[in-house]
């Protein structure tokens, strides 16, 4: 059986589109209808009209597509395709945090459950956070979360002082320091670019910080040959596509047994899952009903003033 061949015959039958994320293994994106970063999945999802909408990423983002199009079936190929960012960030437990800072507007990145999502005001991308966090007055008090390290890095953007939780991604924490340094001495024209889940350290040293498709962007437009690149490794199979004349280095993690710069939940999806999910039409995507009406608004504020922004 020809996979593909396969996989082009039941997207057609049952009218579905294939959306992936930059992370997913490199036939999964050459296949997929669209590739994006959480903030394009998330318009396109909103904007499609086919029946049957694929989400090859994790779970979050399988549920903001449903959250946004109730009236589609959702599937991710793997179910147990989780994200350690979300996972650090209990619905419960968020609540308090809430409680405890009366008075704040209460920011979430996208990396978040619908449960969360539902106790928010404004949903995030790392696309669009700086430009949504600047278009509130400069005294509102805000509550960030989950990432951490995402938070510190607007904060120090925007000169404000927001109350941030503690939550961080498991592969962008690990990146070393030393590691990317020494690289750096070996090629010293090599722009380093970071995704901003890294940590602060990371960030100093980096000429380049965006989401996903920032990154992508960037190597793109940049005169520079050379690119250390802080981020899940997935992401280097359409940039090396894109600009097959510069060299792209995934940045090393401390721990160089790990592979741990890609995320073992975006690589549980495989092209036999896709396939399965296409015609099982499993593992679908439910939200509650009460929990979607509550998420969609900021979700929805969010692509507004991205929207409205140009973004
Ligand atoms: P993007 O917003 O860049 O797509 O990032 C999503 C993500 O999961 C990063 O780890
Ligand atoms: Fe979540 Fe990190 Fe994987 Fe992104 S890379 S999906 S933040 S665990």
């Amino acid at each position: 059986m020809d996979i593909r061949e396969e996989i082009n015959k039941l997207r057609k039958e049952k009218n579905a589109v294939i959306l992936a994320h930059f992370y997913q293994e490199a036939e999964i994106q050459d296949i997929a209808d669209f590739v994006g970063d959480s903030l394009a999945l998330a318009q396109w999802a909103e904007k499609t009209e086919a029946d049957v909408l694929v989400m090859c990423g994790v779970h979050f983002m399988g549920e903001t597509a449903k959250i946004l199009c109730p009236e589609k079936k959702v599937l991710v190929p793997e179910e147990k395709a989780g994200c350690s960012l979300a996972d650090s960030c209990p619905a419960d437990e968020f609540e308090r945090f809430i409680h405890e800072h009366p008075g704040h507007t209460v920011i979430s990145y996208v990396n978040t459950s619908a449960a969360v999502k539902a106790l928010t005001d404004i949903v995030v991308t790392s696309s669009n956070a700086r430009q949504i966090v600047e278009s509130l007055p400069k005294d509102e008090k805000i509550i960030f979360g989950p990432d951490r390290n995402l938070g510190n890095y607007i904060n120090a953007l925007t000169g404000r002082n927001m109350v941030l939780w503690h939550g961080a991604c498991h592969v962008h924490e690990q990146f070393s320091l030393g590691k990317i340094l020494a690289l750096k001495e070996t090629h010293p024209s090599a722009e380093v670019i970071c995704h901003p889940e890294c940590r602060k350290q990371i960030v100093e040293v980096s000429d380049y910080v965006g989401s996903t498709a920032g990154l992508l962007k960037h190597a793109k437009l940049s005169d520079n040959k050379i690119f250390i690149v802080a981020t899940e490794s997935g992401v280097l199979h359409e940039m090396r596509k894109a600009c097959p004349d510069k060299l792209f280095i995934p940045a090393p993690p401390e721990d160089d047994s790990c592979m741990c710069n890609e995320c073992n939940f975006m690589r549980m999806n495989t092209m036999e899952k896709l396939y399965q999910a296409l015609l099982t039409e499993q593992p679908e995507i439910v939200v509650d009903e009460d929990i979607r009406e509550r998420a969609i608004r900021p979700i929805r504020r969010m692509l507004d003033i991205s929207a409205r922004l140009g973004l």
